[in-house]
């Protein structure tokens, strides 16, 4: 017996080391921790449970049959975060280079069916030189097989990739398929083909970083949603955002005690917003001072800033917040910012996680560069996903709620429960100025003083139209409140509508514009 016990840790020790010291050297020496680090960092200390220790490539060609590795590259298995279990793969770059092989695949595989099987989340570290290249198309089937359980598990469980090193080839598609998508800065990078390919192509000079580093997918393409400082920020960022998840579709979102008064009012939300309609102001200063704590979990923080999504808790329970923001191009919806609203609000309606959306918007984008990169399609993204959303959805309008983008927003008319509005908010078609220019043009130029007449005009228009009280009479306003009470009614009307039940015809599935 002893012997045997002798083999068993021998085994597991030399699973452990994966690639040896001198290449978890080289890690280190990068910043990175290992596969197995970065593991304990994740998880509830001592709760991780791996799977498939001992597993092995099969591969014969160019000598690989001599090169085995207990493990192959990727360290899989269970454990908790916050005392939930989520299970976890981590490639693991000291093993050749992290490349993903038949075998190594499978274990993610196992992996994935599990989490489906018992609704739990699971959570991607990806730090891979791509396909192995020994394996040749068993490696692209590997590969195809996590695609498809990807997709198959989108909307069932929660799915988190951290790109933690290179992630290049068809070895992005599976980071593509899940929800959240963080990375590192500096160390990691993510792009179909890299730099050399780029310039023999295109004749383009450009770096790793450039093409396809942290902070370009967090402001330039909006693959990624969150840039993390460095693998510790990475992991932790990842518990942070599990905090506000359910396990999975069928589970509500974990509640999280608090001390924060729900009748809470704060004075200080009526001087935020600036009466004049032209004047720039930060929703988010409302949003922190209406949530929980002050605390907001903001996703994709760095791209199409115009629109704000996160996660925050009201009286201890998940919301999904989206805001317009009047402080980046006056707040319009333009193609990044719909794209980016519509995919969260689609997530939040997948997992049962209520909506509250902040209006403050003086339409959709103009210009032809919107026009030709597809506005109209773009634009029904969000759209389409606020009609299909059945999640509990309140609106609170602060001040612009113009045209098209009032209908989109949340609206009553796209099944929004409980809409608010400030004594600031003007819905409308348009504001007064283009309104006027439309409708009185030639009023004004007739008239012996086209300055004054414009005003006169416009001032008429903003009394009319510009304010909530019209919406308010035809019930597509439930309540004109006061920006102090913010707090308080939305917690009100999230109570109201806990047991919200609401669903959408039967079909094969739905065909959002894309
Ligand atoms: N298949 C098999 N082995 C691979 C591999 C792959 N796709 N990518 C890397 N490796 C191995 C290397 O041979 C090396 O092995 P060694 O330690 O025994 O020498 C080890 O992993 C580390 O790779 P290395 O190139 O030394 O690391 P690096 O940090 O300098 O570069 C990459 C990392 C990812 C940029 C580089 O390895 C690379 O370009 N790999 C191929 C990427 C690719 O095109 N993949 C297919 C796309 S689907």
């Amino acid at each position: 017996m002893e012997e045997l016990i002798k083999k068993l840790k021998e085994l597991n020790q030399q699973a452990e080391l994966g690639g040896g010291l001198e290449r978890i050297k080289k890690m280190h020496a990068q910043g990175k921790l290992t596969a197995r680090e970065r593991i304990e960092k994740l998880l509830d200390k001592g709760t991780f449970v791996e799977l498939d220790k001992f597993v092995v490539h099969r591969c014969s060609y160019f000598g690989m049959e001599k090169q085995k590795i207990l493990g192959d590259g990727v360290v899989t298995g269970y454990g908790k975060i916050n005392g939930r279990t989520v299970f976890v793969f981590a490639q693991d770059f000291t093993v050749f280079g992290g490349s993903l092989s038949e075998m190594f695949a499978k274990k993610i595989c196992k992996i994935m069916d599990l989490a489906m099987e018992v609704g739990a989340p699971v959570i991607g570290l990806n730090d891979s030189g791509g396909a192995r290249i020994q394996e040749g198309v068993m490696s692209l089937a590997g590969y195809a097989d996590i695609f498809l359980r990807n997709s198959l598990a989108s909307g069932v469980i929660p799915q988190i990739s951290a790109i933690m090193g290179p992630c290049a080839g068809g070895a992005v598609y599976s980071p593509a398929l899940t929800d959240f998508i963080f990375m590192v800065k500096e160390t990691s990078y993510m792009f179909i083909t890299g730099p050399e390919v780029v310039k023999t192509v295109t004749s383009e000079d450009v770096t790793k970083e450039e093409l396809g580093g942290a902070m370009t997918h967090n402001t330039k393409t909006g693959v990624a949603h969150f840039a993390a400082e460095n693998d510790t920020d990475c992991l932790l960022k990842i518990r942070e955002l599990l905090s506000y998840l359910p396990s999975n579709n069928m589970e509500e979102p974990p509640f999280v005690p608090t001390k924060d008064d729900p009748n809470r009012t704060e004075m200080s939300i009526r001087n935020i917003v600036p009466v004049d309609p032209n004047k720039p102001y930060d929703i988010k200063e409302i949003i922190l001072k209406v949530v929980d704590d002050g605390n907001f979990f903001e996703v994709q923080e760095h791209y199409a800033k115009n629109i704000v999504v996160g996660f925050a808790r009201l009286n201890g329970k998940t919301i999904g917040i989206v805001a317009n923001q009047p402080s980046v191009m006056a707040g319009a919806l333009d193609i990044n910012s719909s794209i980016k609203g519509a995919r969260f609000v689609r997530f939040c309606d997948a997992f049962n996680i209520p909506l509250l959306t902040f209006v403050d918007v003086p339409g959709f984008m103009p210009g032809v560069a919107q026009e030709y990169g597809g506005i109209i399609k773009h634009g029904a993204k969000l759209l389409y996903a606020y009609c299909e959303a059945t999640v509990p959805k309140v609106t609170v309008i602060t001040r612009k709620a113009y045209g098209g983008a009032y209908d989109v927003m949340s609206s009553k008319h796209v099944r929004g429960d409980i809409n608010y509005a400030y004594p600031t908010a003007e819905i409308a078609v348009m504001g007064p100025d283009g309104a006027v220019q439309i409708l009185f043009s030639k009023e004004v130029a007739a008239s012996p003083d086209p300055v004054a007449k414009k005003k006169e005009l416009v001032e008429s228009y903003r009394e009319t139209f510009a304010n909530p009280y019209r919406a308010a009479e035809l019930g597509f306003i439930d309540e004109v409140i006061l920006p102090e009470e913010t707090r308080p009614k939305l917690i009100q009307a999230f109570e109201l509508l806990a047991n919200k039940r609401q669903s959408v015809p039967p079909k094969k599935h739905d065909n959002l514009p894309l």
